[in-house]
């Protein structure tokens, strides 16, 4: 299975902190954003990626990730995408790189505390179709919700006004090579943009999409407030409780 990480749009919910730089290049505690995505993609297994990058900060991926030796990768694939067209339309330009194979997409600005390792097996399992990770947040109209029935999804919505439940769809993404053909298929939503949950209510309507419930923590870290989520997560996760506490 081929891994890609999408690394796209424009950050905009960050300026100022995006104006001169990528969203994914900012510290999460001790390390760029954009190493946690591909750290959790090595971890499971996955060993060929494509980065999908954007803005105007392209290069400096290059210049940080190299060949991806730190991360014990001999290569790593880049390719471009102009303005801010979704997360869709990022995927659309892993293709060619996906050459017929299944793919792991995940988003660049998602943190995970454990693996996803049983998710990527359970897809390498499944004949066809779709897998999704979902998580139980307190905030859940941040999100794509998941409608479910059992353990069954049979709709997701993107950022509901009133959510009908609390499972938030993670940016962690499974998909045959079907999907392409369904980005192609898809229309711009209100905000312009190409939507990943349209992509999967197109899974879940041919009967094929698989969910599992995450384990461990997640969040994103494309708020003020979500970046200073995820750094105090990792933060604590490595033992670091902070200085200046009385
Ligand atoms: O984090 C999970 C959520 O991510 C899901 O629950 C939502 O269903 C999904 O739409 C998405 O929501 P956001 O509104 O938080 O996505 P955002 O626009 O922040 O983009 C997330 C990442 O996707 C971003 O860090 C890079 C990539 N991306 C995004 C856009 C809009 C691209 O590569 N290109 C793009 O054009």
């Amino acid at each position: 299975m081929k891994g890609v990480v999408l690394a796209g749009g424009l950050g905009t919910r960050l300026r100022p902190l995006t104006k001169v730089t990528n969203k994914h290049l900012l510290p999460v505690y001790d390390k760029p954003m954009i190493y946690y995505p591909i750290e959790t993609l090595v971890e499971a297994g996955i060993r060929d990626i494509l980065i999908v990058t954007g803005g105007n900060n392209s290069g400096d991926f290059l210049t940080l990730l190299g060949n991806g030796k730190q991360f014990g990768l001999k290569h790593l694939n880049y390719t471009y995408q102009e303005g801010q067209g979704g997360i869709a339309d990022a995927l659309a330009l892993a293709e060619y790189f996906a050459a017929g194979k299944k793919i792991c997409v995940i988003l660049g600005d998602n943190i995970l505390e454990k693996s996803i390792r049983p998710a990527v097996e359970a897809f390498r399992e499944q004949e066809k179709g779709a897998r999704i990770l979902v998580k139980e947040v307190p905030d859940p109209e941040r999100f794509g919700v998941a409608e479910l029935e059992g353990d069954r999804v049979v709709r997701i919505v993107e950022k509901p006004k009133s959510p009908k439940s609390s499972f938030a769809v993670t940016g962690i993404y499974l998909y045959d090579n079907d999907v392409f053909r369904i980005v192609r298929s898809l229309v711009p939503s209100g905000r312009g943009e190409l939507e990943i949950t349209d992509v999967n209510n197109a899974y879940i309507e041919a009967g094929t999409l698989q969910m599992d419930v995450l384990d461990g923590w997640w969040t994103d870290a494309g708020t003020f407030s979500s970046l200073f989520r995820a750094n105090r997560l990792v933060a604590a996760g490595a033992g670091d409780a902070g200085e200046g506490r009385a």
